[in-house]
């Protein structure tokens, strides 16, 4: 007898199975003595919006900060367990940690332009990557600003410095200067937690159409959001994935007690 592992992201009607550009096997996580992350199987699919939530302090920031390898920055940090990306295990010795750093681009909770101008944001990396051609250069600018929705807001004022922007288009801006080095994946952590309604919602139209070109992961803590935007929905709880499936599913028809308690505010 074939045992079939079993995957949950296999379309309910078995049509058509969603590529996956990480697959997370058995993966655990300790800051020293404190385990993290505890046995995270989980496939993330390509071009796709993955959302994960769950209440403070449940390592939502630790498992994205382990797609990029981020997390190994942080002296005491053990781990064992497999994230493959694109079939290759990120954690081998000989995997090439800067091709992965170069296609996943990360967007933190506050904006976090540099103090440049906003022409010199979007070319940063780039520029560390040897284009120094002025007319690429400025298409790549256009490029990014466009895709991150924000173009027509700072065209006229792209030598200016980044700090005169709101939050929200300083939020874009970041989006913008992960867009500039072409990545597959863009992580998100709680990406619009520092912004108004407005610039929230203009986050979340742009979150929709990047997942035609990009696989997306984003931590919220805010379910309505994770509701609106997201294909995929995780719920972790104190280091585990309780409940992983369709958004859908998981808002409408909870598989868990405690999934089912999380989104109905009982807690967290
Ligand atoms: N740098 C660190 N050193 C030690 N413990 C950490 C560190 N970062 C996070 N933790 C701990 O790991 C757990 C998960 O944290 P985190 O991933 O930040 O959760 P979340 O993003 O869901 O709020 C928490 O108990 C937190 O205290
Ligand atoms: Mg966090």
């Amino acid at each position: 007898m074939i045992t079939v592992k079993e995957r949950p992201m296999t379309s309910k009607f078995g049509m058509k199975e969603d590529k996956t550009i990480y697959s997370v096997d058995n993966f655990n996580l300790w800051y020293g003595e404190d385990q993290a992350l505890n046995e995270i199987c989980m496939d993330i699919p390509t071009n796709k919006v993955t959302a994960i939530i769950g209440p403070s302090g449940c390592g939502k920031s630790t498992f994205i900060k382990a797609l990029n390898r981020m997390v190994e920055l942080i002296p005491s940090v053990k781990m064992t367990g497999s994230i493959d990306y694109n079939e290759q295990n990120i954690f081998n010795p000989k995997y090439n940690v800067e091709e992965l750093r170069t296609s996943v681009g990360m967007v933190f909770q506050k904006p976090n332009p540099f103090p440049k101008s906003i022409y010199e944001n979007v070319v940063y990396g780039p520029k560390i990557h040897g284009v120094k051609k002025k007319s690429i250069l400025d298409e790549v600018v256009e490029k990014s600003l466009r895709g991150a929705a924000l173009w027509d807001e700072v065209k006229d004022r792209l030598h200016e410095n980044a700090f005169g922007l709101s939050g929200g288009q300083q939020q874009r801006l970041c989006i913008a200067r992960c867009l500039a080095i072409e990545p597959e994946v863009i992580l998100m952590d709680e990406p619009t937690s520092a912004l108004d309604p407005i610039s929230t919602l203009k986050v979340e139209e742009l979150v929709q159409t990047l997942k035609k070109d990009y696989s997306i992961v984003i931590v919220t803590h805010n379910m309505q959001q994770a509701a609106r935007i997201s294909d995929k929905t995780a719920f972790f709880l104190n280091g585990e994935v309780i409940e992983y499936n369709d958004t859908d599913q998981i808002f409408s028809n909870p598989a868990d007690k405690r999934t089912e308690d999380y989104i109905t505010g009982r807690f967290g």
